[in-house]
């Protein structure tokens, strides 16, 4: 993993819910922290001698280089991660990558609609923040299972831009397509961030209500299940264009997988086809695309993510 780490220390920390902590974070001395872009995330090495890396959005404003803010659900199945993150507190050091992003606010639109589910909230509160700060028209749907399991509620349930729904809330206020987002509009962009049944629900009645997937922009929190992900497996060879050096590729193995074993300092992080940050572009060959974060237009434009990707050739060349 190629990370350089930042040195932050905890300065803050609330429980929001039973299950979702709220951690503030400052660099030492009164350096500001590098600036990011709303809807970005940082890597958190949750446990230094385990090698314990996660990925959670930094929810504050992105205008404070002040400190940063991360939102941890205590996750059922915790293999380490989340549990650490609650385990923190006020004076612990943490460790943390420079804040990167692929769910960044467009350019190109006028209207933004912002869809959370649950803690899905992180990377759209971000948003809301930077939206409200430059004046930019934009709606937040803030769906969750009840008042008592959201975070930030509080702070923004008085805000005329927000509306909450909740599972256990009279059918009236329920989220639904057709009321909350509408036809599609050439003008409008939808954000969509949340465990992944909320995720297929919106994107898939967004579609089916006519929305380009061009509009859709999406952050998922784990890599969405596939059942053929490892049909058609076969051997197959990876040519680096920079070095000329080539790495076999076996069955069950990732391209990352090889290219590290060879001793390549390819780039990665999350290495479940989530974050972006193992992204290189295919020279030559033919790419089997099996990440949930490169747009048709990045995939045609030769992208390809090495740590969930595969290849239908039996050379892929790689620009590396
Ligand atoms: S390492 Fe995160 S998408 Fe590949």
């Amino acid at each position: 993993m190629s990370n350089e780490w930042l040195d932050t220390i905890v300065v803050g920390r609330r429980d929001a819910t039973a299950r979702i902590v709220v951690l503030d974070l400052v660099g030492h001395g009164d350096a500001e922290l590098p600036e990011f872009a709303a809807g970005a995330h940082v890597d958190v090495l949750v446990d230094s001698a385990a090698g314990l890396v996660r990925q959670y959005s930094l929810c504050g404003p992105p205008q404070d280089r002040t400190r940063y803010r991360l939102a941890v659900l205590a996750e059922t199945a915790s293999r380490g991660g989340s549990l650490g993150m609650h385990q923190l507190r006020e004076g612990d050091r943490l460790r943390i990558s420079h804040p990167r992003n692929r769910f960044g606010v467009s350019d190109r639109a006028r209207r933004h609609l912002l869809v959370a589910g649950g803690i899905g909230i992180t990377p759209l509160l971000a948003m809301a923040h930077a939206l409200e700060a430059r004046g930019a028209q934009y709606e937040l749907h803030y769906c969750a299972r009840s008042r008592a399991e959201s975070a930030f509620v509080d702070e923004l349930e008085h805000n005329p831009r927000v509306q909450l729904h909740f599972d256990d809330g009279p059918d009236d206020q329920r989220f639904g397509i057709a009321a909350d987002i509408g036809p599609p509009d050439p003008e409008t962009a939808i954000y969509v961030c949340g465990p992944g049944g909320f995720m297929d629900f919106v994107i898939s009645s967004a579609h089916g209500a006519g929305w380009p997937a061009e509009a859709i922009h999406k952050e998922r929190f784990a890599p969405v299940e596939n059942a053929d992900a490892h049909m058609d497996d076969g051997t197959f060879t990876v040519r680096l264009a920079r070095t000329g050096g080539e790495y076999e590729v076996k069955e069950g193995e990732s391209v990352l997988d090889a290219l590290l074993a060879g001793g390549i300092d390819a780039p990665y992080s999350c290495q479940q086809g989530i974050c972006g940050e193992c992204i290189v572009r295919v020279l030559a060959g033919e790419p089997d695309h099996r990440d949930d974060i490169l747009t048709d237009r990045e995939r045609a434009e030769g992208m390809f993510t090495t740590c969930s990707s595969r290849a239908h050739s039996s050379i892929l060349e790689l620009d590396l």
